[in-house]
């Protein structure tokens, strides 16, 4: 089990209320300034997580240990990135695991990319190409907040030039034109390995089947996930007004070599 304490130098989520959350790295010395007044970190550093710290205006925090959804929701971004309900989908349906080896493409900032080296850790790898090095830059910042770099090779290319990795568990796609990619997606992948793609629009996705059935892939099928928040109170208990109505489509198949 990983520690229940907070140390100097780990991360730590200030939770006021659901709208008032902060990240924090605790840092000895320093204090951590809001509108509801300072928190003193040496007096959190030592102390549970799950524990309540006082402000200097006496407001209560919570200090909860942060969750990578937690991370991935403050995030520093220059792109769109990837909802987490979309991400929970790509892990279990591109069976991504301790151990993988993963290519995805674009990098953007870093956001699944963050996720998927958290999951093939300890001895997997994730290699992740993105065109843009103003994206890329804020993508290894990102990883590197997350002490993950050792997970991760970055690559300033684009994949259209070609996957240089073989046999590889997964490719992962969130970029403009996924189809295009497919068939070095087919190259690089092991026999029975994952495809995985999102796309906003039903013209990129239709595309995307298309060329998947011609590259012979197989189980193709596309998702879209909506998650449907509630508010609970007793006998007020209904779904929230105002929801994330669309964010993309997921589309998953399975590589079939040829004899
Ligand atoms: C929507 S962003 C990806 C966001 C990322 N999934 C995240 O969660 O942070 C799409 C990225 O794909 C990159 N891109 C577009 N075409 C590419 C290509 N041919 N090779 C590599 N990256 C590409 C873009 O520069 C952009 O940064």
């Amino acid at each position: 089990m990983t520690s229940n304490q907070v140390a100097n130098g780990s991360d730590a989520l200030l939770f006021l209320d659901k709208k008032r959350t902060y990240f924090i790295r605790v840092r000895s010395g320093e204090s951590f300034h809001t509108h509801k007044g300072f928190i003193r970190f040496d007096d959190i550093i030592g102390r549970a997580y799950g524990s309540r710290v006082r402000s200097s205006l006496g407001e209560e925090f919570a200090v909860l240990k942060p969750s990578l959804r937690d991370f991935i929701q403050k995030i520093s971004r220059r792109t769109q990135i990837i909802y987490p309900k979309d991400m929970a989908l790509i892990m279990l349906y591109a069976d991504i695991r301790p151990g993988s080896r993963i290519v995805e493409a674009g990098t953007g900032s870093g956001a699944l990319t963050v996720l998927l080296a958290d999951r093939v850790r300890p001895d997997g790898r994730v290699f992740t190409y993105e065109v843009r090095e103003e994206f890329l830059d804020i993508a290894r910042r990102n990883v590197e907040r997350m002490r993950l770099s050792s997970f991760v090779e970055f690559k300033n290319k684009s994949i259209m030039e070609g996957v240089e990795e073989e046999d590889v568990d997964a490719v992962v796609l969130d970029l403009a034109t996924p189809w295009e990619v497919v068939p070095f997606a087919s190259k690089a992948l092991r026999g029975s390995g994952y495809f995985a793609s999102f796309s906003p629009t039903i013209e990129q996705t239709i595309k995307t089947c298309v060329a998947m059935e011609k590259e012979g892939f197989v189980a193709v099928e596309t998702v879209e996930c909506l998650v449907r928040r509630f508010q609970v109170k007793e006998g007020m208990t209904r779904p929230e007004t105002l929801m994330t109505g669309h964010t993309g489509y997921l589309t998953f198949g399975r590589k079939i070599l040829t004899d």
